[in-house]
């Protein structure tokens, strides 16, 4: 089954996580990357504002066509509890070329409910599965058992 992996990270935990699911199902993996700032203070409060008006943004040029995997993992953190924009504007972009999906979140702790109910939305497709894991599981590897049943 040939698998992408899409993900947008701002401080690397997703990325860390998308790049162990890739690794795990041999997936080609796609960064998304904004072509707005979300680094530092003044991005993080970007970030908290775009992420609530699900405002859609440009990226950078995309390397993969999702219309060419059976699977298309999507992972974002949580901003506000929903889906990183970018990662809402990478779906927009590639609107109608998902056919099988299976998401991926990380947050601090809460959240995690209405993000997956907003890709839903953006995708409409219903996910395979999902995993949500917190900032704390990711950085000390504890989602092992987890990470099994999201890729079986
Ligand atoms: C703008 C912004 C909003 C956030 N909102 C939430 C939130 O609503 N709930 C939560 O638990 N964590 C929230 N976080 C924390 C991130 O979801 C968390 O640190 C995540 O693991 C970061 O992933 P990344 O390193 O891939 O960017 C927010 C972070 C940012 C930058």
């Amino acid at each position: 089954m040939k698998s992408l992996v899409a993900y947008y990270s701002r401080s690397n935990i997703t990325k860390k996580l998308a790049e162990s699911i890739a690794g795990k199902v041999n997936a080609d993996i796609e960064e998304i990357i904004p072509k707005v700032n979300y680094q530092g203070k003044i991005g993080y409060a970007r970030g908290g504002k775009d992420a609530i008006t699900e405002k859609i943004i440009d990226l950078e040029t995309l390397k993969y066509n999702p219309e060419d995997y059976d699977m298309v993992y999507l992972g974002a953190p949580v901003w506000a509890s929903k889906a990183a924009n970018p990662l809402i504007s990478y779906i927009k972009q590639n609107e109608g070329k998902f056919s099988n999906v299976k998401f991926f979140a990380t947050a601090s702790s809460s959240g995690f409910e209405s993000t997956f109910e907003q890709l839903e939305k953006y995708v409409n497709v219903k996910p395979h599965v999902v995993l949500a894991l917190t900032t704390k599981e990711v950085k000390k590897d504890l989602f092992e058992d987890k990470l099994t049943d999201f890729i079986k």
